[in-house]
């Protein structure tokens, strides 16, 4: 399995912050927004990556996560040069999929809690795998409805009247057939090829499985300055709480055996002095003790 992290866009909705800077680089609490959705791949095993953004921002994102070897793993950088659409990524990532399968995750999606994803990948077969997240707001998503045995019967993108409270988060895992199904989907009327459609071509096919995330599991959305500010809150109120990080790419990796203890502590080595050196110090320590 392999991944795209989607961190394009223009960000109108965080203007005037994203004059000058990607909205995926943008602080949540105390990490750049990307990290937490690299962290919940990193986590759920993967290893190579492809990030698609904007030619304008990619040379940040490069200089913030580089070719990713620092973490026992690779990324890839791929242009989309405009926003036409999620589903597009997977015609620019063409080559990159190659023969493989593809975990997509949109780089403005933050999920905490509960091993969801890792096991959603594990167990993975074919088709496509999506999942379902009651929300307050359907109209504002992709939205899914079930029949009475819990399967997926209808998906609609921001129904003005939405068939249930179901919304499909910024995470979508597909089989092989995912790059000729974005090449066969056409624009929608906001002239994007839309992930939606896509996720209709493999209900069509009967090789869609919905998964439903259960109460308690944190999905947040960071796409406007109040909806950031409160994803800061929220990140800040667990982290504070029980003296972890949420989305810290160097502890994942580590808990992968991605890197060794010797390759983090030289990763700590040669941060600057500052709260998040601390806390991966914290990680190291944990590991002596844990390990004798
Ligand atoms: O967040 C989940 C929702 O994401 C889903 O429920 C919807 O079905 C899906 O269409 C999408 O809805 P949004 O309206 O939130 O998508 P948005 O256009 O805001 O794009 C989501 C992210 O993907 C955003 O951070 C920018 C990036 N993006 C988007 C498009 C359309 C790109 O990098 N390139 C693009 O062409």
């Amino acid at each position: 399995m392999k991944a795209i992290l989607l961190a394009g866009g223009t960000g109108s909705r965080l203007y005037p912050l994203t004059s000058v800077l990607s909205k995926q680089l943008h602080a949540v609490y105390d990490k750049p927004m990307i990290y937490y959705p690299l962290t919940v791949l990193i986590a759920a095993g993967i290893r190579e990556f492809c990030l698609i953004s904007t030619p304008a921002d990619i040379p940040q994102f490069r200089k913030l996560l580089s070719d990713g070897r620092q973490w026992g793993i690779s990324i890839e950088y791929m242009e989309q040069e405009r926003p036409r659409g999620i589903a597009e990524a997977f015609i620019i990532a063409e080559e990159f999929i190659g023969s493989d399968n593809i975990t997509l995750m949109l780089g403005d999606n933050i999920f905490f809690g509960g091993d969801y994803f890792p096991r959603a990948i594990a167990e993975f077969r074919g088709g496509a795998t999506i999942f379902a997240y009651h929300v307050k707001d359907p109209y504002r998503y992709g939205v899914v409805e079930f029949d009475q045995s819990g399967s997926a019967l209808s998906i609609e993108e921001k129904p003005q009247n939405p068939k249930s409270h179901y919304a499909i988060p910024g995470i979508y895992i597909y089989d092989n057939q995912i790059v000729e199904i974005a090449r066969s989907i056409n624009p929608s009327d906001r002239g994007e090829l839309e992930i939606t459609d896509v996720n209709l071509e493999y209900l069509r096919r009967k090789q869609l499985s919905v998964r439903r995330l259960s109460r308690g599991f944190a999905w947040l959305d960071a796409g406007t300055s109040t909806a950031l500010q409160e994803a800061s809150a929220y990140i800040e109120a667990i982290e504070r709480r029980q003296g972890i990080k949420i989305g810290c790419p160097e502890e994942a990796a580590f808990i992968r055996n991605f890197l060794s203890l010797s390759d983090l502590e030289a990763l700590i080595h040669k941060m600057p002095s500052c709260e998040y050196r601390d806390y991966l110090n914290l990680v190291v320590s944990e590991a002596y003790r844990s390990h004798g």
